[in-house]
Order: structure tokens, then C-alpha cells, then sequence
């Protein structure tokens, strides 16, 4: 299973087009027209104070972690901090969660098609001076195999403390780390207030 709750994460081709325009209306939280008798906005609720605990726990741990080892040390826990994280926040609800980014540091969390829109929207509405703190989409979208799922997504915003491991200055020392477990890492070079990723949250319907 994908991350997602999915077999594979081309199943959305055809979601993607019916995410996509109803993505465009979610994008301030209001679906105008259902398309399904599914209730968004009561899920919509639960997910975005799932996002809200994640969120808080996720920058606890890496706070915390800086304090104890130091940036260098503290990328092994960011590692296996955020798969920690999602079972513990997601135990007692039926959502799946993770994040993902145009630009990512780790490969497993790149955009699938649906999350791609969404980016896309939360970027140009935070260009054109939205807050990020009223963004978010979500959408009752059917994979290709006929299953029915429930996403959401609210933004990851860029603040102080995530400079020093994805800032425009990375230490030589913190680069060469990273490089240890992540081959690709795109994640470098953002600056405190750009959109950096978004939380992404998915539950099975059918
Ligand atoms: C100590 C270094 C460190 C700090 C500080 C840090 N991160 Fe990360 N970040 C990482 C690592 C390592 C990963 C890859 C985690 C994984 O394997 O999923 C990551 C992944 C992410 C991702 C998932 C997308 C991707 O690039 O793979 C987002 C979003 C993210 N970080 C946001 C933040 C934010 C926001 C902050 C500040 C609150 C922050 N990070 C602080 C090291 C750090």
C-alpha cells in the first residue's frame, strides 16, 4: 500500500480531474458542490486538527532535538520523527498522514497528482497575499480502482528554526549529513515565510 492508503500512486489519473476543479472552490475550505452525499465539512474538521497536532508535535521534536545534538545530530531524528509522528497522531482516527513539497528532501514524499494541484493553488493564493493559516483544500476524490477517498491538505509555511537544515545558508557539516541518508535533497534554499511543503491527510471511504 502507498502511503496514501493507495496501491499505486497513478491511480489517481482520473481523480485528478475531478480534484481539480473542486480543489479550486475547497481552496478557502468551501466545497460549493459535494460530489458525493459524503459530509466534507465535519471531516474536513477532524483533519485539520490532526494537521494542527501533528504540526505542533512535529516542531516540538525537531526543537528539541536541535537543543539536545545540534543541527548534525538532529537530522537522524527528523528521519524517523515524522513516521513516529504519523502513527502516534493518527491511532485513534481512520486518517493517514504525511507531507509532501514541490521540493522534496526525501523522494517518498513527492507530490502525486492531486497533491500537485494543491500546492500549486496554496502557492498562488499565498502570492497573491492569502494567509496561510485560512488555506486549505480538500476533496472526496475515486481512484481508478473505484475507491472512494477523502483528502486534505493545509500548508507547511517556512519559520526560524528550519533554516538551519533547509535555509538558502545549510553548513558544509549539515549538508554532508543529509547527503548521508538522502541522496537527492531539493529541500535547501527556502527563506522564513515561503510555502515549503504542505500536510497531507487521506482517509478511505468505501
Ligand atoms: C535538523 C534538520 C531539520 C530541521 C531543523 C527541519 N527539518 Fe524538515 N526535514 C529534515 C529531514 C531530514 C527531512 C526528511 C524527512 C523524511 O525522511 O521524511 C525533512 C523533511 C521535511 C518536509 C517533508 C518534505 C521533504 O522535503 O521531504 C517538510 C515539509 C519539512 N521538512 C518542513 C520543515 C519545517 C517547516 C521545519 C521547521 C519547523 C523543518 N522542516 C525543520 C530536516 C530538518
Amino acid at each position: 500500500m502507498g502511503r496514501d492508503g493507495t496501491q499505486s500512486r497513478g491511480a489517481y489519473a482520473l481523480a485528478f480531474l475531478v480534484g481539480c476543479a473542486a480543489a479550486v472552490s475547497a481552496v478557502t475550505g468551501r466545497a460549493q458542490q459535494p460530489p458525493t452525499t459524503v459530509e466534507l465539512a465535519p471531516r474536513a474538521e477532524k483533519a485539520r486538527a490532526l494537521a494542527h497536532l501533528y504540526s505542533e508535535k512535529l516542531r516540538a521534536g525537531v526543537v528539541q532535538a536541535l537543543k539536545e545534538t545540534g543541527p548534525v545530530g538532529a537530522i537522524g531524528a527528523c528521519n524517523t520523527l515524522a513516521p513516529e509522528l504519523n502513527s502516534s497522531v493518527t491511532d485513534e482516527s481512520t486518517f493517514e498522514i504525511s507531507r509532501t513539497a514541490f521540493r522534496v528532501r526525501n523522494q517518498e514524499n513527492l507530490p502525486d497528482a492531486w497533491e500537485l494541484v494543491a500546492l500549486e493553488l496554496m502557492q498562488k493564493a499565498l502570492t497573491g497575499g492569502a494567509d496561510p493559516k485560512t488555506l486549505e483544500t480538500y476533496d472526496v476524490v475515486t481512484t481508478n480502482e473505484g475507491q472512494r477517498l477523502f483528502r486534505y491538505m493545509r500548508p507547511i509555511m517556512m519559520r526560524e528554526p528550519c533554516l538551519v537544515c533547509h535555509g538558502p545558508n545549510v553548513a558544509q557539516e549539515v549538508k554532508a549529513e543529509i547527503a548521508k541518508y538522502y541522496t537527492d535533497d531539493k529541500a535547501v534554499g527556502f527563506n522564513v515565510g515561503d510555502l515549503r511543503g504542505a500536510f497531507s491527510l487521506v482517509q478511505q471511504l468505501d
